[in-house]
């Protein structure tokens, strides 16, 4: 690739956008195999990067610091499940020391939580999303793909409280046939708690997980069914490129959020970037070709921004607003790759 264009400081693409978010994945092996995501039928047991094929500390502080260079300050550590990664206190540690990343968050499958909790919070973690798609104990193993228990993602949740973490975001993900039915039982069990639960369209992410619009519940149909049994109101976004839509429980019990990435497509303002744990930049959640940044890991910080900065400055995905289009990339990274 030609990357002779001037650098601009903090890159804008070329649909004006900056880059704002950093999602690292931290390994690409996950103890769940939801449906969705890494079907147990297509993911081997022993599928995964060993140590040698994964960034080691030292290059993903040298990559969040050459980031944090060019305009970002919110990242968000991902997996697979991260909490699978060796020594991850002593990496959020690192990380939280970094100027510029105002903003440091891990999405979890939450199996492994109670364990972490304390020593994430006191490493300096600020926020931790949980992914929980049901409540019932069969609904939960089945969408886990047999590997989970909710009584442990439970446990974590409460460590986590203990620990000191506050409004935590609970991520569901709905697929019709699957979990529809519990929606209203994880709103009944969160409201008031602080939390708040987020409903996630079922995506066409990766290439395995078999997606079928018929099995996408949107956004505007859960909304509805929830209003039908505790009336809402919309609240207006907290920052431009929210990814969430946020409504409030009049009766005073909190909000719930609503990730619409299949009918309400929001690319318009998309400010993150993802890396995978082996190193490559991914500038949309559908990129089909990830950016090997390594070698320029190598070269250090100031030498990783500025082909970062060039790389976004070519950047025009917008895949969830092109979907179904002849020109729409049919190539796609697998999520558990990115962490979503
Ligand atoms: P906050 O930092 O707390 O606002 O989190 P977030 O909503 O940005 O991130 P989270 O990891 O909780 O994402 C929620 C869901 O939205 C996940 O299923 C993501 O895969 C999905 N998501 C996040 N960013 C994007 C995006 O840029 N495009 C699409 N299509 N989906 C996204
Ligand atoms: N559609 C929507 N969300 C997904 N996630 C994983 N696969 C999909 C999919 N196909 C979500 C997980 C988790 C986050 C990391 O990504 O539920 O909350
Ligand atoms: Fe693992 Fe999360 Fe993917 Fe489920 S969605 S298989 S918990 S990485
Ligand atoms: Fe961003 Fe791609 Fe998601 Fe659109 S589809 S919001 S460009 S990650």
């Amino acid at each position: 690739m030609n990357l002779a264009r001037p650098l601009q400081a903090f890159p804008h693409d070329r649909l004006g956008r900056p880059l704002r978010d950093l999602r690292l994945s931290l390994i690409d092996a996950c103890n769940f195999r939801c449906g969705y995501c890494m079907p147990a039928d297509r993911i081997p047991d022993d599928h995964g990067l060993d140590a040698a094929g994964r960034l080691d500390f030292e290059q993903i502080e040298t990559l969040v610091r050459g980031f944090a260079a060019i305009g970002v300050h919110k990242l968000r550590l991902t997996g697979g499940e991260p909490l699978l990664r060796k020594r991850l206190p002593e990496l959020v540690a690192r990380l939280a020391r970094i100027p510029g990343i105002d903003d440091l968050a891990l999405t979890t499958n939450g199996s492994l939580l109670a364990a972490h909790a304390g020593a994430l919070r006191e490493a300096g973690l600020h926020r931790l999303t949980v992914s929980l798609d049901a409540l019932d104990p069969g609904v939960f193993g089945a969408m886990s793909g047999g590997r989970g228990e909710v009584g442990a993602v439970l446990d974590g949740i409460a460590a986590a409280e203990a620990a000191g973490f506050r409004a935590m975001k609970i991520n569901c993900v709905v697929q019709r046939g699957a979990n529809e039915d519990q929606v209203l039982p994880l709103l009944e069990h969160f409201r008031g708690s602080g939390h708040v639960v987020r409903f996630i369209e079922y995506m066409d992410v990766g290439t395995c997980n078999g997606w079928r619009q018929d099995e996408v519940v949107t956004s505007a149909q859960l909304r509805d069914r929830i209003a039908a049994r505790w009336p809402l109101h919309p609240l207006q976004s907290q920052y431009r490129g929210e990814v969430a839509e946020r409504y409030a429980f009049a009766d005073g019990a909190g909000e719930v959020g609503f990730v619409s990435s299949v009918s309400a497509p929001f690319c318009g303002d998309c400010h993150r970037a993802r890396v995978s744990a082996d190193g490559r930049l991914y500038t949309c959640l559908f990129a089909g070709e990830g950016h090997d940044l390594r070698p320029l890991l190598a070269q250090g910080e100031a030498a990783l921004a500025s082909h970062v900065a060039a790389l976004w400055s070519r950047r025009g995905d917008r895949y969830s607003e092109i979907r179904g289009n002849p020109q729409a990339p049919r190539k796609h990274i697998e999520m558990y790759l990115i962490g979503g």
